[in-house]
Parts: structure tokens; sequence; C-alpha cells
């Protein structure tokens, strides 16, 4: 890793602001000052501020209420992201745990573990993800029937994994999926010929998202949490982890 990210990560500071103490000579490697910021720092090298060691943060992890109408992205040119409601020397560090498209709104996850997010998102785990869903009319009566044997979407050769629905009220609906094909839920309802009006993330495994968080909170996850998203498993009958609280699906 480069010297100004490792001391940016290391201290919090921004990466201008390491820079700015690198400059001056006030980070030491391995005992003596270095004034090169792009220098490489490896696991091995002692990197020191003040007579202190500095040490890389551990993994963080997050889980963000996300907002309707910002993009699902590290960076965009043109439209405001998620990592927008972060500090930037979060939003430096952290990736996405998945995605959701700009008119969904609810729990994503962020982190810089590669390998606990490729255990969440891999095909493989068939992770589930269970969402509140409105509708534009109401269902018809063979939904559950037919999500229960798997879909076959628009353009697509391999049918879907079963999906779980539970009727709400009239016209909401709450979903559970164990994969993640491009705008897969919008897709599927189409396919019923009943289009989405707006679609919350409210479950990942058997992590719930916080209430208390507003649309565009976050906060970092307990271990207990971190490990509650990993419970995966198969999808067992018609709802795998029993009735979520009511929400509010919230539209643009
Ligand atoms: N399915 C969709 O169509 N959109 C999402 O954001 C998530 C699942």
């Amino acid at each position: 890793m480069r010297l100004d990210r490792f001391v940016s990560q290391a201290t919090g500071l921004s990466r201008s602001q390491a820079r700015a103490l690198i400059r001056r000579g006030e980070i030491l490697l391995d005992g003596l000052p270095v004034k090169d910021q792009a220098r490489q720092v490896g696991g091995a090298q002692r990197v020191e501020r003040a007579g202190a060691t500095l040490a890389l943060p551990g993994p963080l992890y997050l889980m963000l209420n996300k907002p309707c109408g910002l993009l699902s992205a590290t960076s965009d040119g043109a439209q405001q992201t998620v990592l927008s409601l972060l500090p930037a020397s979060l939003a430096a560090r952290l990736h996405l745990v998945g995605r959701l498209d700009k008119a969904t709104s609810g729990l994503l996850l962020l982190t810089d573990d590669g390998a606990w997010s490729h255990r969440v998102t891999s095909p493989n785990h068939h992770c589930a993800k269970t969402y509140i869903a409105q509708l534009a009319e109401p269902l018809v009566d063979d939904a559950e029937r037919r999500l229960a044997q798997g879909l076959l979407l628009r353009n697509e050769t391999a049918p879907l994994r079963p999906a779980s629905l539970q009727r709400l009220d009239a016209l909401r609906v709450q979903i559970t999926i164990t994969e993640g094909r491009y705008h897969q839920l919008r897709r599927m309802f189409a396919a019923l010929a009943n289009p989405v009006v707006a679609l919350h993330r409210q479950r990942i495994g058997r992590l719930t998202r916080d209430e208390r968080l507003r649309p565009g909170q976050w906060r970092a996850l307990t271990p207990a949490e971190r490990a509650a998203v990993l419970h995966c498993g198969k999808m067992p009958g018609a709802d795998p982890f029993g009735p979520l609280p009511k929400v509010q699906v919230i539209t643009e």
C-alpha cells in the first residue's frame, strides 16, 4: 500500500493531510523520515508518527439505510452515490456488498473485508434477501406457486431459484430471493404483469435493518450481526426467517 494511503487510514486524516505530514518529514519508516508519499509500505515495516507506531484499523462492517434516488456505486461522474453519505475517510476505505437499484431503498452493507463480502454476494452461497414490494395491482392468485417453481425471465435461459412470497395487504408483498440477477424483482413482477411501484430491502441472511436508522443513516454492525448476515442457508418453506416487522415503503 502507498505510504500516504497507509497514514491516512491509520490516522483517520484525509489523504491530503497525510501527505502534508509526510512532506514535513513527520512520518518515519523503519526509524527514518520518508518524504516520498508514493513509497510502498509492506506488512513487516514500522511506520511511526510522533513516537507512536501507526497501525491500520481492523476490518469495518456497516449497515446503511439507503434512501431512494442514490446510486449504489463507489463513484459516479454525474450522480450522487451512497458513499456520499459517509465521511470521506470511511468512503475511501469501503466497498458495497451487493447493490440496490437507484429507486430501491433499505438495507445495504459496506465493508473493507473482501472475503466477507464475497461470501455474502457469491452466487454459490444463495444468501437470502428479503424485500417489501409495493405493486401496481393486486397479485394474481397463482403467484406463490409460480414463484416457488422458479420463473423464467425474458432473455434468460435458466429459470430463477424458487422465491417465497407472503401477501401483506392488497398491494404489498414480502418476498425472499436467494440470488441477485440484474433488476431481479422488478423483472419478476413484470413477468407476473404487475409492475413494482416501490421496493425496500429489509433483510440479508438473518440480519434485519435496524428500524431506528432513518433513510441515509448508517451504523457499524456488531460481531453477532456480522455472523447473522452469513446465515444464508437453503431457503426452506414459505418464510425462511419468520415475519418481518411492519415497514413503510418509501417511494421517490
Ligand atoms: N431487485 C430489483 O429489481 N432491484 C433491486 O434493487 C433489488 C432487487
